[in-house]
């Protein structure tokens, strides 16, 4: 590997989260006011605790499918006025108890942006502006009013507003055409500026290649700070479980392939970057509160996600790991425990891990071809790419050049002997490892399988270190380099 090569500074934005008021997410999850395991303000302890270890940097709110029929000022106020709303997008009934005073003191607790996504279902813009003065003004107006009589003196500044959830599909309520939402999108972007010049817009793309995105990117570079996209994929086959993430890699170089074209055609100082503020493992809840139980395969894939974000930091500016607690989430509770599922460590030594700069890798050694299954569900194929290698790496050093950090994920059924070779400079110290594995000890709450952690040490020989990684585990390597 060559620590010269740097392939773009990391974003720990890349380290996001996502919660959506979807079945025990919030409700349950995040927030249970009166549980013992609850502090003053509702939000579950317990909870907060495995949260604050993943070093969540960014957090996207309120959904996700439920924020097109949200209407933000049911959520504010004296909780006794709070009015109770039939939930379209899941089902359910919004009790609002849980709202933008609520997030807000969350993600401060947890040193996290906000980013909250705009209502462009059944919404309209003034109802969007009225939000963004709620929460980022500081002028004597009528909301910015609001919050300071609700308890809130200083502005949130809310930097991140995305402009709709997934505004193309029938599931959407209020769904919209491309055209449509390309006129809508410019109006609420002006506005939204012209009040708050500073929020970073997000608008909302696709997968990355579709025609919607083509539309889109096309139209709204000019407008925008990022293009959203999401992803999810997940399978029973382990090959094809393991190996899907790649599809990321495919519609991270489309949609910025078009992001360069547009910013170019619109003569922009700089194109938009990506959000990809949904992505993760997902293929058995498909309804009620998608309560996924997660195996070890998934966690490969999650590791396997997280090295593309690295490995693409030039452009993937915001992702968003979909989503937190209870709901296709790394964090699970029942009314007297929160455990972490296997999905919950390729994250947390991802965020814990990663350094200032990603750099480039070359990795020699086996690969396996793509598998002949589609993953019809989700719409990405993968059995066009590969091969894989079948040790999937990214590598981060800091800005001085001193240490490094690589993250492996070794999807071979076997213990993989890996070498890591420095193109230019040595090791400087001993290095660490830190490795998961799927264990079949039982966890406390009934159903969610466990993962166990071995940490090592390694001595490194010059400019080369020998791992040996065990069958299906995904490692974060630690260790010092010097230049020369
Ligand atoms: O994360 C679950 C759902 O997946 C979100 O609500 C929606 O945006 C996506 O379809
Ligand atoms: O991504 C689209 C998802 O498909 C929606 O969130 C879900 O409701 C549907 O099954």
């Amino acid at each position: 590997m060559d620590t010269g090569r740097v392939l773009g500074a990391v974003d720990r934005r890349i380290f996001g989260g996502f919660i959506e008021h979807l079945g025990r997410c919030i409700y349950g999850g995040v927030y249970e006011p009166g549980s013992p395991l609850s502090d003053s303000r509702g939000f579950r302890e317990d909870v907060l605790e495995l949260m604050k270890r993943l070093r969540v940097s960014v957090l996207r709110w309120p959904g996700g499918n439920f924020v097109s029929n949200y209407h933000w000022r049911d959520g504010v106020g004296p909780a006794a006025e709070r009015l109770e709303r039939p939930e379209l997008a899941w089902g359910g009934t919004e009790p609002n108890t849980f709202g933008t005073d609520e997030y807000i003191s969350y993600c401060r607790e947890l040193g996290a942006e906000p980013y909250i996504c705009l209502n462009m279902g059944t919404g309209s813009l003034e109802e969007a502006l009225a939000w963004v003065e709620y929460c980022n003004s500081d002028r004597q107006t009528h909301w910015a009013d609001l919050r300071r009589s609700n308890g809130q003196e200083e502005p949130f500044d809310v930097p991140w507003w995305g402009l709709g959830n997934e505004i193309y599909g029938a599931w959407q309520v209020g769904a919209l055409s491309a055209e449509e939402y390309i006129a809508e999108a410019t109006r609420w972007a002006r506005a939204i500026r012209m009040l708050d010049p500073h929020a970073k817009l997000v608008s909302c793309g696709e997968l990355g290649w579709t025609d919607w995105d083509v539309k889109v990117i096309d139209a709204l570079a000019p407008y925008v700070d990022l293009h959203s996209v999401h992803i999810y994929t997940g399978s029973d086959d382990y090959w094809t479980n393991v190996l899907s993430p790649h599809a990321a890699e495919r519609a991270i170089q489309t949609a910025s392939t078009l992001l360069r074209r547009s910013a170019y055609k619109h003569q922009l100082p700089r194109a938009p970057r990506l959000a990809y503020d949904e992505w993760n493992v997902w293929f058995r809840a498909m309804d009620g509160g998608l309560e996924e139980r997660y195996n070890f395969s998934d966690a490969l894939a999650v590791g396997t996600f997280l090295n593309i974000f690295v490995r693409n930091s030039a452009w993937v500016a915001i992702a968003n790991m979909a989503q937190m607690v209870n709901a296709i989430a790394p964090i699970v509770t029942s009314t007297d425990a929160a455990v972490a599922q296997p999905i919950y460590f390729p994250f947390l030594l991802h965020s814990r891990g990663h350094l200032a700069e990603a750099v480039d890798t070359f990795v020699e050694g086996p690969r396996v071809a793509a598998p002949e299954e589609h993953m019809s569900r989700w719409r990405h194929r993968i059995d066009d790419l590969g091969p894989f290698d079948l040790v999937d790496v990214a590598a981060t050093v800091d800005s001085e050049r001193a240490n490094i950090a690589l993250t492996l994920v070794n999807r071979s059924e076997d213990v993989e002997r890996v070498e890591v070779v420095l193109k230019t400079g040595m090791f400087a110290r001993r290095g660490r490892l830190q490795t998961v594995v799927g264990s079949e000890r039982p966890s406390p709450v009934p159903g969610v399988q466990e993962a166990s952690t071995h940490e090592g040490e390694v001595e490194p020989k010059d400019a080369v270190v020998v791992l040996d990684l065990l069958p299906k585990s995904f490692t974060l390597f630690e260790s010092g380099i010097t230049r020369r």
